[in-house]
């Protein structure tokens, strides 16, 4: 396979409207079989935030919390995100919030928890549409990459956030948006800030990057 990012891939297109709103989006993507994670969601969890935001802030997929709130970044990774948006200043009526995938992927229990496994290729690329959608609707002027997910979805799979992090990337051409957003910023998956040894330390660097992208906004 090569590395190069293959940009969105038709799987979730026949369930996609074709003059979609945020409102239409999240209503059809409940229909959505462009790919099997939907089988064992609770529901298909697409972005929160104004339709002129302009900061998109991309995670992977929905987690426990998410899946059943329906909304993204709700669970113990969405508030210490909002720490660091905060501790950026970064108004969060600013932000609009989605996920690569917008079906959370069940793994199986820890207990009470229900876990998830990261996205396949297949997932993300089925997935594309939902996003280059939101994409079209938000127009952002930025958009920030949380974790290797994101990043691999956007540049393909030889990303690496500990390479390209705090730096401006400039959008892939493979994801054609009619206006595309002025530049990427990746930074590290605020879960993997919960789960480092030295979290005060990752956290500020989540901080640090996202005080580049409130410079840039
Ligand atoms: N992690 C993500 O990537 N997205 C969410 O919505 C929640 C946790
Ligand atoms: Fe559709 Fe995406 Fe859900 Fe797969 S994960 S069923 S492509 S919405």
């Amino acid at each position: 396979m090569s590395d190069e990012p293959a940009g969105p891939g038709a799987g979730a297109s026949p369930w996609v409207p074709d003059h979609p709103t945020l409102a239409s989006l999240r209503g059809a993507v409940q229909e959505c079989h462009g790919c099997e994670l939907w089988q064992h969601a609770t529901q298909g969890v697409m972005g929160e935030g104004r339709d002129d935001a302009p900061l998109i802030l991309l995670g992977e997929q929905p987690g426990d919390k998410e899946d059943v709130a329906g909304e993204p970044f709700v669970g113990p990774a969405g508030k210490l995100l909002d720490k660091a948006l905060d501790a950026a200043g970064i108004d969060p009526e600013d932000v609009f919030k989605t996920n690569v995938v917008k079906h959370f992927r069940f793994s199986g229990t820890r207990g009470k928890q229900r876990i998830h496994k990261s996205p396949s290729r297949v997932h993300v690329s089925a997935c594309g549409p939902w996003l280059m959608a939101e994409l079209a609707v938000v127009r952002p002027t930025g958009v920030v990459l949380l974790g290797g997910t994101a990043g691999k979805a956007l540049y393909g799979s030889g990303f690496r956030v500990g390479e390209s992090r705090g730096r401006m990337l400039d959008w892939p051409e493979a994801f054609e948006v009619r206006r595309p957003p002025a530049w990427v910023l990746p930074t590290t998956h605020p879960s993997a800030v919960l789960r480092t040894r030295g979290r005060q330390h990752a956290f500020e660097e989540l901080v640090a990057d996202l005080r580049i992208a409130a410079d840039a906004l």
